[in-house]
């Protein structure tokens, strides 16, 4: 039996709950098909803040979204489309309110206003935060929002497959994760708020869900992907696992410090130092680990030592527990092994700032986006703000949508998707190959790591894009060993895996594509950012399995600040 709604919302993170949120106070029909519940999605692992420009702080009493649009563009490297940044700025303020009033404890300052710190790339301390749990925290009252106005949520749903026509999109299909059935859903506007692909490199920040199979769905179902080459590396996760060490923690003051102890940052961006942006700040401890300065040819220190005890436990609680639990280092006494780690996708699904993509119906936003507020490098603390904003935004889009466009009642082109999902997923317990999910994904896993990481050059993109043929090609005999229905992790990494596949190979054919260095994706054999050729996004489009994506320009747009060198 196909359930119909007049919204689906795929994602239970604060993009897909903030749509479904504002879409159920409007009187919609609402559901919400999330891989896990939302307390457990990747927006719980942000943690060092949300920007806007308050001017709580002393010295950003002067801040104005103005200046905050600013920051990110130059951030971004004048990639980013500025009228998405400026609503972004303009609504962030108004964001942190509500959100505040819907429940965020946020830290504060000691005459009551939510404190601010900074992070790399802005003029001014604007990060607003909640200790180092900040996602965790806005996430918990974004729920309780959506349970006090009864938004249905279901979870423990893998959605893979995009039902649409010539026209529009119509639909979604499920695997239950529980029962091991496919649902399928009809609906007259689908929003994709999945988040990020990080799984797809083996030193990533993200959880274990993260391996961009939203993205991927859209984009076989014949809707572009913008700027998929632009993958940000956070300069400082834990060395061995990665797990993030907030850059929060040298917005409180903390030094990046190489071997010979220097604070070799005054190199690299001598006023900003460890406040550079983070493209900056990741090829710098890159460098110096290359070059023979890093410890054990692996990593260098973040060194907190000299904040203190009180200082630590008050606003950096959470990595401190995080580096004792997994590499048992106090950061209160010892400095804490750190390397650069993939982190965050600036590409996406391509949408314009109301978050409407090219497919009529089908709507975008977070993480799997690209509205383009983040250019070639975000800044820390925007992919939060982008969350909260374009969440609501999208919401409020998707009401005019619905309140002006009639239902589509091609309740065929769902049943046609559901009768291929089931055949593509009898073929993947069915089949007798002799290709192994979990090997073929780590071979994936590490030449993403090796080979498409902070430097990449010609040789190495060519091998990445000869090695993901390579997978592709065995995919075609992959073998899905466990049979049960429930819970079967085995099919739900075969299905993810494809996906994985697929959102790789735009990253590293987009990589190759261009010929030039611009915020996080630098080229050491084109090391500057050539304007003339390149001040443009790049669109994939999916051609077949067999072949790599089709790639086209589209222009940047340009509302007030014209490119110049960014210097920190
Ligand atoms: O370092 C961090 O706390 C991460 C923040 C972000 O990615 O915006």
């Amino acid at each position: 039996m196909i359930q119909k709604h007049q919204f689906i919302v795929v994602g239970g993170g604060i993009a897909g709950l903030g749509a479904a949120i504002e879409a159920k106070e409007a009187g919609m029909d609402v559901l919400v098909v999330s891989l896990t519940h939302p307390v457990r999605s990747h927006s719980t692992c942000a943690q060092g803040g949300i920007n806007a420009p308050l001017g709580n702080h002393p010295e950003g009493h002067d801040d104005t979204w103005e200046k905050h649009a600013y920051d990110t563009v130059k951030g971004s490297d004048f990639l980013a489309d500025q009228d998405a940044v400026e609503l972004m700025c303009q609504e962030a303020a108004p964001r942190i309110y509500e959100l505040e009033h819907w429940g965020v404890p946020f830290s504060r300052f000691d005459d009551g206003r939510i404190a601010q710190r900074p992070f790399g790339g802005a003029a001014f301390p604007r990060t607003c935060y909640a200790a180092d749990k900040t996602g965790h925290l806005i996430m918990h009252a974004l729920y309780q929002r959506a349970v006090k106005l009864g938004v249905p949520i279901i979870y423990d749903r893998l959605v893979f497959k995009l039902a649409r026509n010539d026209e529009r999109v119509t639909g979604i299909v499920a695997l239950n994760l529980i029962t091991g059935d496919l649902e399928a859903y009809e609906a007259d506007a689908v929003m994709i708020a999945t988040g990020g692909y990080g799984r797809v490199y083996a030193n990533t920040t993200n959880s274990i869900n993260n391996t961009g199979l939203g993205m991927a769905m859209v984009y076989k179902a014949g809707v572009p992907l913008q700027d998929m080459e632009f993958v940000q590396f956070h300069p400082t996760t834990l060395v061995g696992t990665n797990v993030l060490m907030t850059e929060g923690a040298r917005g409180e003051g903390g030094y990046l410090r190489n071997k010979l102890g220097e604070r070799f940052m005054k190199k690299y961006a001598p006023e900003k130092m460890e406040l550079a942006p983070r493209d900056i700040v990741a090829r710098a401890i890159w460098t110096e680990i290359m070059e023979g300065r890093g410890f054990e040819g692996q990593y260098v220190h973040l060194d907190l030592t000299h904040l203190g005890k009180d200082h630590i436990m008050e606003r950096l609680p959470q990595i401190r527990e995080l580096a004792i639990n997994f590499l048992g280092i106090d950061m209160i006494h010892d400095p804490i092994p750190i390397q650069p780690g993939q982190h965050y996708s600036m590409g996406g699904i391509a949408a314009n700032k109301h978050t409407e993509t090219p497919l009529k119906g089908l709507f975008t936003a977070g993480e799997c986006s690209c509205v383009s507020v983040h250019g070639a490098n975000r800044l820390g603390g925007n992919s939060l703000l982008e969350t909260a904003v374009f969440g609501k935004v999208g919401g409020k889009k998707v009401v005019e949508f619905l309140q002006s466009t009639s239902p589509h009642n091609d309740t065929a082109s769902v049943e046609k998707a559901l009768e291929e999902a089931k055949s593509q997923v009898d073929h993947l317990l069915t089949k007798d190959g002799d290709e192994d999910v979990f090997e073929l994904t780590k071979e994936l896993r590490e030449i993403m790591k090796a080979k498409t990481f902070v430097f990449r050059n010609e040789k190495d993109l060519q091998e990445v894009m000869d090695k993901i043929h390579e997978l592709k090609q065995r995919y075609k005999n992959i073998r899905v060993k466990t049979k049960d229905k429930h819970y079967n992790l085995e099919l739900e990494r075969a299905i993810s895996l494809e996906g994985m596949l697929l959102i790789a190979e735009t990253i590293a054919a987009g990589a190759l594509y261009r010929k030039e260095s611009r915020g996080a994706h630098f080229r050491t054999d084109y090391p500057e950012r050539d304007d003339e050729k390149f001040l443009h996004h790049s669109l994939f489009y999916y051609k077949s399995w067999d072949e790599p994506p089709e790639i086209k320009q589209k222009e940047v747009v340009i509302t007030r600040w014209q490119p110049v060198e960014r210097k920190y």
